[in-house]
């Protein structure tokens, strides 16, 4: 039996609703102790998932709940070269942990936009951002297939480790190509394939939900990237996830 697209990405759903519901139920997201559901206990347990991604001094801005709510495969934040007054948007938002960091980057006259699909996802970020006393962070509901703003109101797009788990990529690149100004920037952290690695293969590697199977390769990304209007692509890997599958940073310029 096949699993369609809308099958699917309720299962996406799903996991993360729950994920939201344990770290908000025991400041301890999943129960795999670091908070990365976005990984097997393994790939976790070795920090390549999740709040250790992060340095003492950024983990040290942010409360508790949010630095554990982390279920990223990077820090976007650390490559965005983020300046005063810039509107940010991250795709895909989770406990909001890098919207809060970019808010604070950006500072009272910028604006950190989140935009995640799951409702849970979203009740953590905004009580993160009550918490961590964050004012120009915004959190919206919707699907980074459509995104709900303007054309060419983004200075930067950032994401962490979600852009795999779309299933429909093609509609995620227009909306980035929609969105971000001309001169505008891309810095994402996602799961990317070595170009080696089939669908298939990629697949008996880890689950969808789990950010492995969906990870697109790096010529896909690249040329996904170009046809949306970027240019200067780099995926450079960081570290390695699965054999042939690896944390990478994504960098673009809106031409
Ligand atoms: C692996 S978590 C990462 C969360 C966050 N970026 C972080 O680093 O902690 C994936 C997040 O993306 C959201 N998500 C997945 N697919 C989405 C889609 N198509 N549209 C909007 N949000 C989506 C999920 O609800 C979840 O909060």
């Amino acid at each position: 039996m096949t699993t369609t697209a809308d099958e699917l990405r309720e299962e996406v759903r799903r996991r993360y609703a729950e994920s939201a519901r344990a770290v908000t139920e025991s400041s301890n997201g999943c129960g795999c102790g670091s908070g990365a559901c976005c990984a097997d206990e393994q790939a976790a347990a070795e920090t390549k998932f999740g709040e250790l991604l992060y340095d003492a001094e950024q983990r040290g801005e942010l409360p508790d709940a949010a630095v554990l709510a982390s279920l990223g495969c990077g820090n976007p934040t650390a490559v965005a070269e983020l300046r005063a007054g810039e509107t940010v948007l991250d795709l895909g938002s989770g406990g909001g942990i890098d919207v809060l960091l970019s808010a604070k980057r950006v500072g009272p006259t910028g604006i950190a936009f989140g935009l995640d699909m799951t409702d849970e996802m979203l009740a953590l970020a905004r009580r993160n951002a009550d918490e961590a006393g964050v004012r120009n962070a915004i959190f919206l509901r919707g699907e980074i297939e459509a995104v709900p703003l303007p054309s060419a109101s983004v200075d930067v797009v950032i994401s962490n480790c979600v852009i795999n788990l779309s299933t429909d990529k093609p509609a995620v690149f227009a909306e980035l190509g929609r969105v971000v100004r001309p001169g505008g920037r891309l810095g994402i952290s996602d799961v990317v394939a070595e170009d080696r690695l089939s669908h298939g293969e990629r697949a008996e590697r880890g689950s969808f939900v789990g950010c492995i199977a969906g990870a697109l390769s790096v010529g896909e990304y690249t040329a996904g990237l170009e046809a949306a209007g970027f240019e200067d692509v780099a995926v450079d890997f960081t570290h390695e996830v699965a054999d042939g599958l690896h944390g990478a940073i994504v960098r673009a310029r809106r031409s």
